[in-house]
């Protein structure tokens, strides 16, 4: 008797049409097309347009992962949508995707994880599948993190970015599937990246808008050094679940938020940069998106093929990391 999994069957993205580069920010703030590029290997970014919401790219990324698929949105089970960037407080922008796609007999819900959102909701997706309680989740990363930029802030205006990535995962079979998942969360570090203003502690006011406080902040520094550390260690715990080692791994799709992190923790594993897929030099840092649209780019180049070991790896606000491991 084979063993149920969960398999992911189709793949999605989509970003804004608008590309701002490195040179267009030097005219904004007080920086550098070589400081940008050597620090995090970023040179150009997607940003979405005034009146642009996330739900518009999440349904584009879902359209393109439901044909890849061949499923049909009426027999998508549940929706999860990893996001920190929702199109607004209430509903949940799930519930937006949900009738915007037809998937007329899903459940849907909102995830928010930071950076790590895709991979956790790939962990939850996975759980439903096993359980026998749906046979198609639909699961999506989309972020406008453009939207609460200070763009006076050189410290995070050249690094986030917009755009968003969809699987549609499916019941099916050993040895296809996601093989293993980790998820950890330290919220003693909260304060190393994020938003205060716009909830409950601080709700939006004339006062806490002129403060700032619905703008990112992030101790870059602080985090890069826990980034690698726990990248690192996500990494080998989800492949030991398994029996397997980074030998094994045919493609690693990492968050892209540093160039310098995805070598340094590369480089701990040893795998090899050729067997690593990095679209940070056009995208920037899309949060939850940023494995979602790697992990598309990779499968529609035809370099993720059947029966290869996909490693997944993220870190970010929370602090919460996550890895899994695919059988593709
Ligand atoms: N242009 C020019 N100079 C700059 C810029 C800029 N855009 N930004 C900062 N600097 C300056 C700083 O002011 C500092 O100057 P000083 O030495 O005179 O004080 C100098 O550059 C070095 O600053 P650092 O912050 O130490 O730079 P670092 O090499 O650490 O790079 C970065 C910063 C890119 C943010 C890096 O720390 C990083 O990538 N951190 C990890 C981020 C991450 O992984 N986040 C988690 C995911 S995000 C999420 O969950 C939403």
């Amino acid at each position: 008797m084979t063993a149920r999994s969960a398999v992911i069957t189709g793949t999605g993205s989509s970003v804004p049409e608008r590309v701002v580069t490195n040179h267009d920010l030097e005219k904004i703030v007080d920086t550098s097309d070589e400081w940008i590029a050597t620090r995090t290997g970023i040179r150009e970014r997607r940003i979405a347009a005034e009146g642009e919401g996330v739900s518009k790219f999440a349904e584009k990324a879902s359209r393109e992962a439901l044909q890849a698929a061949g499923v049909d949105p009426e027999d998508v089970d549940l929706i999860i949508l990893a996001t920190v960037t929702p199109d607004m407080p209430i509903p949940a922008t799930s519930c937006a995707l949900q009738h915007a796609l037809g998937c007329t007999r899903a459940a849907a819900f909102d995830m928010s994880a930071g950076c790590s959102g895709f991979i956790y909701a790939q962990s939850v997706a996975k759980q439903f599948l096993l359980s026998g309680r749906c046979r198609h989740v639909l699961v999506i990363g989309a972020e406008l993190l453009s939207k609460y930029l200070d763009w006076s802030d050189r410290t995070t205006c050249v690094i986030f970015a917009d755009g968003a990535g969809a699987v549609v995962m499916s019941e099916g079979e050993l040895p296809r599937g996601v093989l293993a998942t980790a998820m950890h969360t330290d919220g003693s570090m909260a304060a190393y990246i994020h938003m205060p203003g716009g909830g409950t502690l601080h709700p939006p006011t004339a006062q806490t808008v002129e403060q700032g406080l619905h703008f990112i902040k992030m101790r870059g520094n602080e985090t890069f050094k826990i980034a690698v550390r726990s990248l690192e260690e996500v990494s080998l715990e989800v492949l030991g679940q398994v029996g397997l080692t980074p030998a094994d791994v045919d493609w690693f799709i990492p968050h892209q938020a540093n160039q310098r992190i995805i070598d340094a923790v590369g480089s701990r594993l040893g795998i090899d940069a050729a067997h690593c897929h990095v679209n940070i030099d056009r995208y920037g840092n899309t949060s939850a998106a940023s494995i979602p649209i790697a992990l598309d780019e990779a499968v529609r180049a035809g370099k993720v093929k059947e029966g290869d070991v996909v490693l997944m790896a993220a870190f970010g606000a929370g602090l919460t990391w996550a890895a899994s491991v695919v059988r593709w």
